[in-house]
């Protein structure tokens, strides 16, 4: 079985749409593959309730009790290593991660970050995007490297910017897109990725 392991901060709507996606394109039967467990580094996360209601195993690696990032990475590894990913899929997941990590799961890692990268990396997308003046907007999923918001780019949706927008309207519109393009990027990897 190919498992993916989700890494969450919040709602968890990106990570319920590939929940869907799965449940809805049987990954389990066409690819082999299942959404194995959802990670989060709050337990308070949103995400977490709907990740139970599918039945899906959740465990809360809460980074405010560690020292350094380096031990919170570990506690981290550990909590997906329980559940032997082929994939890990950041979702949401709001916390840099060390080069260790990164290395680790180097080619089996994944991020959506809402922004036509390398445009806006890091935080305030939708509203570094209105004060540009972009007419466009956007989201990328992305392999994930050790340098933030960087790697190389699987998928990509663009929006308009529309007069008038405001940061949760633009917000509002690339959620929707992100809803499509995650599951999408990952089904295309399910193939090539390696049986546990
Ligand atoms: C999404 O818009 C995602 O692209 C963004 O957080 C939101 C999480 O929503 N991620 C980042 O900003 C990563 N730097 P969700 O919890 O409902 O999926």
């Amino acid at each position: 079985m190919k498992n993916i392991v989700i890494l969450i901060s919040g709602g968890g709507s990106n990570m319920a749409a590939i929940v869907h996606a799965a449940q809805r394109d049987h990954w389990e039967r066409v690819h082999g593959a299942r959404v194995a467990a959802v990670v989060s580094n709050k337990p308070d996360a949103g995400g977490l309730a709907l990740a139970r209601e599918q039945g899906i195993a959740t465990e809360v690696v809460e980074h405010k009790r560690f020292a350094s990032r380096e031990a919170f990475d570990e506690a981290l590894a550990a909590a997906i290593e329980r559940h032997q990913p082929a994939l890990v899929v950041l979702a949401g997941f709001m916390r840099i991660l060390t080069p260790g990590f990164v290395t680790r799961y180097q080619g089996r890692l994944l991020n959506i970050h809402p922004s036509l990268l390398p445009a806006f990396p890091g935080l305030h997308t939708h509203q570094r995007a209105l004060d540009a003046g972009c007419r466009f907007a956007g989201v990328t999923v992305h392999q994930v490297t050790a340098e933030l918001d960087y790697g190389p780019i699987l998928a990509q949706a663009v929006v308009p910017v529309l007069p008038e927008d405001t940061a949760a309207a633009l917000a509002g519109r690339v959620l929707t897109q992100e809803h499509l393009i995650y599951p999408r990027a990952i089904a295309q990897l399910l193939p090539g990725l390696q049986d546990n």
